[in-house]
């Protein structure tokens, strides 16, 4: 455990007594039919760090054998130790929120009409015009909090509520910072194609162009982002618009991801497949066609019924049927202030297993593993195996089954970004 001469010592750490510890551990590929279900829990379990690195994970008793004397020792006192969440699809940098939407939604307004007036993703592309990058990095950090001390360590971010060069910019430079400065890890995606800005409403086209030959060359150029991502819906961005932005960010480098069959049947998870798309998210209206093309294509299905749930809607997607087809189910929050104003995977996963019947095991693997290969990062993140970074949460329960059970309830009790304590909090000794 100590360094070679010359080399800085880099410090241990063992959380032993986890009650069930979930590495996730398996082939080395997204999960898929029966595999969701295996989570390869070790009872009794415990895990030897070293730096950022997990060094070993094994029975409490093989490991204690294993730990040198200057090592810090955490107790977890029989609770559940997983690796950090990964929430693939966010929207976390904006200004301003919209609880006025909110309010109207309980009183019959539905999202696409508060859209057609002028509000929706347009009234926080107006704030967020309006705020600096300071700013922006100041709300940020409030969010980063919130997705920390809900057991998540690494977020994809996407930008898409500036909608102009410098704007978008601005964004993806707020991500940058984020990163650097919170201990929330952040993989940034280009989403200048979230809506028609106002001021292009008659001019679409004129829009679209400005996206591949002004933005996206900027954004590659200065390597803000890793992938593209393009809102494609009825009154948004059409396929064919879709088709032309994507192909562009494809030639650029980008890996690419799609908003596709949100609010509508719009041919989004048919095109994913035609474009080979990293994933197709969203599909709470997409066919068994669809769910057989993103099957031959081998994209990943990010489900996201925090929207659902949040814009009062009951039309979850057919997460079984996408199951049963073989595709690698990935969950995620959506976090944005308009259809999905929660950072809290946990509460993503109560909604999968009561709303869309995935068992509580799928559920875990759809938000880390599976969410890791979406991002490129399987090989880094989502499971607790020697050599990966060490991003792991100590939940206050015996039972990983509690975390979809219990719900709107704070479970992290301490979390670990690379090694270090980025969140804890005081729980009681007296647990049933
Ligand atoms: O994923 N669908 C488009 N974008 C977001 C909503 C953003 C907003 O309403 O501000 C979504 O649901
Ligand atoms: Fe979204």
């Amino acid at each position: 455990m100590t360094g070679a001469p010359g080399k800085p010592i880099r410090k241990t750490l063992a959380v032993i007594n986890c009650s069930q510890l979930l590495t996730l551990a398996g082939a080395r590929r997204p999960r898929t039919g029966g595999d969701l279900r295996q989570l390869s829990i070790i009872e009794d379990g415990a895990l030897l760090l070293c730096g950022d690195r997990i060094e070993t994970v094994g029975r409490r008793r093989e490991i204690e054998s294993l730990i040198p004397e200057d090592c810090e020792v955490i107790d977890a006192g029989r609770r559940v130790v997983m690796p950090g969440f990964v929430d693939a699809h966010t929207h976390p940098v904006f200004a301003g929120i919209r609880a006025n939407e909110f309010e109207q939604r309980t009183t019959g307004a539905t999202y696409r009409e508060i859209a057609a007036r002028g509000g929706g993703i347009r009234a926080t592309v107006r704030a967020t015009r309006n705020a600096s990058l300071s700013d922006l990095v100041r709300i940020g950090k409030h969010y980063a909090e919130w997705f920390l001390r809900s057991g998540t360590t690494t977020i994809e971010a996407k930008s898409g509520y500036g909608l102009t060069i410098e704007d978008e910019l601005k964004i993806l430079h707020a991500i940058k910072q984020l990163n650097d400065e919170t201990q929330l890890r952040y993989v940034p995606t280009f989403l200048g194609a979230h809506d028609i800005p106002s001021e292009y409403k008659s001019r679409r086209a004129t829009y679209v162009n400005l996206i591949i030959n002004e933005m996206l060359p900027r954004v590659a150029e200065e390597r803000l982002a890793e992938y593209c991502d393009v809102f494609c819906e009825q009154d948004v961005f059409t396929t064919d618009e879709a088709w032309q932005i994507l192909s562009a960010a494809r030639c650029l480098g980008l890996g690419l991801r799609m908003h596709a069959d949100q609010l509508t049947l719009s041919g989004g998870a048919k095109l994913a497949a035609e474009l080979n798309t990293a994933t197709a998210d969203h599909l709470e209206h997409t066919d068994p066609t669809g769910i057989a093309a993103l099957k031959v294509a081998g994209v990943q299905p990010v489900l996201l019924p925090g929207s659902v749930y949040a814009l009062g809607s009951k039309h979850y997607p057919a997460a079984r049927e996408m199951i049963d087809a073989g595709l690698a189910v990935v969950l995620a929050t959506d976090f944005n202030p308009g259809s999905s104003p929660t950072p809290s995977i946990p509460m993503i996963l109560s909604l999968a297993c009561t709303q869309m019947k995935l068992t509580p095991a799928e559920a875990i693997t759809a938000s880390t593993i599976n969410a890791a290969y979406s991002l490129g990062r399987g090989d880094e993140i989502g499971s607790l195996e020697k050599g990966k970074r060490a991003d792991f949460v100590i939940h206050d329960c015996e039972d990983y089954r509690e975390l979809a059970y219990f719900f709107g309830i704070e479970h992290p009790w301490r979390v670990f970004s690379s090694g270090k304590s980025a969140f804890s909090r005081s729980v009681s000794e007296a647990r049933p």
